[in-house]
């Protein structure tokens, strides 16, 4: 293990931008343990930004594109694709406080491991000090981060999907405030001589949470969900236990805006998990004559009580990281016009022969050759995709053409309903509206979803994913519920109303029964009038259910029976559901509310099987 002395680490700190002793201290520490060769604070400036290009398109780690404009590609090692959910630990006192979800390592064990691993791992190389913000720095309450890394993609993309440099460390010093400290390294340290390659990583990966600390350690991965560490390990992991303490939300939701024919508005959140719709809702054009949808976020909204007891909701993130493929004209115009509008980073997506790029679902017809994700020939013969399934675009929200102007309200917008909702062939109807809050928190904790390629892991397996923050709750996950189901006692509360949607059931041909996409704004409309109560409804046991002719089939070309079969309620199918729900409750086991037992009991009952 070598440790350079405190003399050398002092040099490389001289032109420090800050005098602020706690931000010093973390930065020298990093710096005395994981020795690189120069020390890089990002401020955020235009200069800095073209220089940090330059250079990573001389180390080969990105690769300038004709078009769009200012947009740049990476390709990973085919070992670094997607978050390691097996390797992400959440390192709580008590093993108990990580709860039955998450894998745990007691802080002392796993401090002694990265002890091990970050020795020296930033050997020749620059670490980058990126101070940053989630949400706006004139937030009631803003939280701050300070990101090290030593992977310039890592900088370039933070610097797109956070608000990074100047703004946050002036903030941070000028109000003293607290930070999330969060420790990144590609995990490959250069000897003396040793080429570097395009995309450095290790064969160990280690994305490491400390909730009492409130600090992030994460060793091995380039991957954007591993590495961006202020989107999911901060913004969700560690805000989530900060939520709990303080009585607010941090939840893996999309928010929109939604206006009427008369004019009226409502923002939405709604919550499906990795890979199951969030950005194509966030920015669904509806086709519905009148309405009007616009965008707040796409992937995290943070909900705290406004003084009239609505809940408010800010997106902390300042840009998309989208899944390419299955992101195109038809299905999503608008995510393509903000990714025209150039400053991208594209990951893992395929390269057409003009330098620009392509995946599966941009386009209807496939380019007659590309270059696929691993560097390969590829044409519409091929066997394998061209763009890995989990490739990503990263674009600046402010690109968005349907943003909101209340996008960067530094409080945020009032909620008026939250939709939870995931992947599944069957059983799930379209859409219902929840009875009451509890009844809501019930249905979001039995969210269950078939797995995509988000994660490493085999896909298409159902799973359950409350609240679709199965790998994002930074603690008990009965705890967790506990809170939700708290939030709804708050005095003077005016909650939002709670449905739950599937756009993804099948029919016997294992058709969709619903086409989804821009569509989906018909079901929007029937939760806005739900909101409203001017939309009738008929009781189901699982919920309300919209009256037949309910939603607004106008210009689409699909039978009122086929919306009829999407929105059925099969009780072959909730037999056995309940079954799978009761076996959900045992293995999250006694921190479970009683109040969500009781709604078992309840749907058990309403089912007739009791
Ligand atoms: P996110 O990761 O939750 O933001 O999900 P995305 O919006 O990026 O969508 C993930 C995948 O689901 C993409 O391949 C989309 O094409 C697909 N998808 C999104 N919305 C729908 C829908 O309403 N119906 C169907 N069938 N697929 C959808
Ligand atoms: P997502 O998040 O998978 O929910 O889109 C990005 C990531 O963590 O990879
Ligand atoms: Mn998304």
């Amino acid at each position: 293990m070598t440790v350079i002395d405190r003399g050398s680490v002092e040099d490389l700190l001289v032109n420090a931008p800050t005098k602020n002793s706690k931000v010093l201290d973390f930065v020298r520490s990093i710096a005395e343990r994981t020795t690189p060769d120069a020390i890089e604070w990002i401020t955020g400036s235009e200069e800095q930004r073209s220089s940090l290009l330059s250079q990573a398109i001389d180390t080969g780690t990105i690769v300038k594109l004709s078009h769009p404009e200012d947009s740049y590609y990476a390709a990973s090692d085919p070992d670094d694709v997607a978050r390691v959910e097996d390797r992400t630990f959440i390192c709580s006192e008590k093993e108990e406080d990580a709860g039955p979800l998450n894998n745990w390592v007691a802080p002392a064990e796993m401090k002694g491991i990265l002890n091990d691993v970050f020795a020296g791992a930033m050997r020749g190389r620059t670490m980058y000090v990126i101070p940053f913000v989630m949400g706006h720095v004139d937030a009631t309450q803003p939280m701050f981060g300070i990101e090290v890394t030593d992977s310039p993609y890592v900088v370039l993309s933070m610097g797109i999907m956070a608000r990074t440099g100047d703004v946050a460390l002036e903030a941070i010093d000028r109000l003293g405030a607290d930070f999330v400290e969060c420790v990144h390294s590609v995990g490959a340290p250069l000897e003396p001589g040793q080429d570097d390659v395009a995309w450095p990583c290790s064969s160990t990966k280690y994305i490491t949470h400390f909730p009492e600390d409130r600090s992030i350690w994460s060793y091995g991965s380039g991957y954007g969900g591993n590495a961006l560490l202020g989107k999911k390990a901060y913004a969700l992991r560690i805000a989530s236990a900060i939520a709990h303490d303080e009585g607010w939300l941090a939840e893996h939701m999309l928010i929109l805006k939604l206006t009427n024919p008369e004019g009226e508005s409502k923002y939405v959140a709604a919550a499906f998990p990795s890979a199951c719709g969030k950005t194509n809702l966030a920015m669904i054009e509806p086709n519905i004559p009148g309405w009007k949808a616009e965008t707040l976020g796409d992937d995290i909204a943070w909900m705290r009580f406004g003084p009239d007891g609505q809940l408010y909701a800010v997106n902390p993130e300042f840009g998309l990281f989208g899944v390419a493929p299955g992101t195109g004209y038809v299905t999503n115009p608008t995510a393509m016009t903000a990714i025209e509008a150039g400053g991208n980073v594209f990951t893992n997506v395929a390269l057409t022969d003009d330098g620009g790029v392509w995946w599966e679902g941009m386009t209807d017809e496939k380019p007659a050759h590309l270059t696929d994700w691993r560097g390969n020939d590829w044409t519409p013969e091929s066997e394998t995709p061209a763009a890995h399934p989990n490739s990503r675009f990263c674009t600046p929200i402010a690109n968005v053409p349907t943003i909101a102007p209340e996008w960067q309200n530094p409080d945020g917008v009032p909620i008026s309903a939250i939709l939870f909702g995931g992947r599944r062939k069957t059983t799930m109807p379209l859409v219902t509206q929840t009875s009451d809050w509890n009844h809501g928190v019930f249905m979001g904790s039995i969210l269950s979803s078939e797995t995509t390629a988000a994660a490493v892991g085999k896909v298409g397996v159902v799973r359950r994913d409350p609240m679709a923050m199965r790998p994002f709750i930074g603690y008990n996950v009965g705890d967790y519920l506990q809170h939700w189901i708290n939030i709804g006692k708050t005095d003077g509360a005016r909650l939002p109303k709670i449905f739950y949607v599937n756009w993804f059931r099948r029919a016997e041909d294992n058709s969709f029964l619903w086409p989804g996409f821009t569509e989906n704004a018909r079901i929007l409309k029937w939760v806005f009038e739900r909101v409203n109560g001017t939309a009738d409804a008929v009781q189901t046991p699982v919920g309300f259910a919209p009256v037949a002719g309910g939603i607004d089939l106008d210009g689409l070309d699909i039978t009122e029976e086929q919306v009829q079969k999407a929105l059925e309620v099969k009780p072959d199918e909730w037999a056995e559901e309940l079954q799978s729900i009761d076996a959900w409750y045992d293995e999250l086991g006694e921190h479970v509310p009683a109040e969500l037992r009781a709604e078992v009991e309840e749907l058990r009952d309403r089912l007739g099987l009791k």
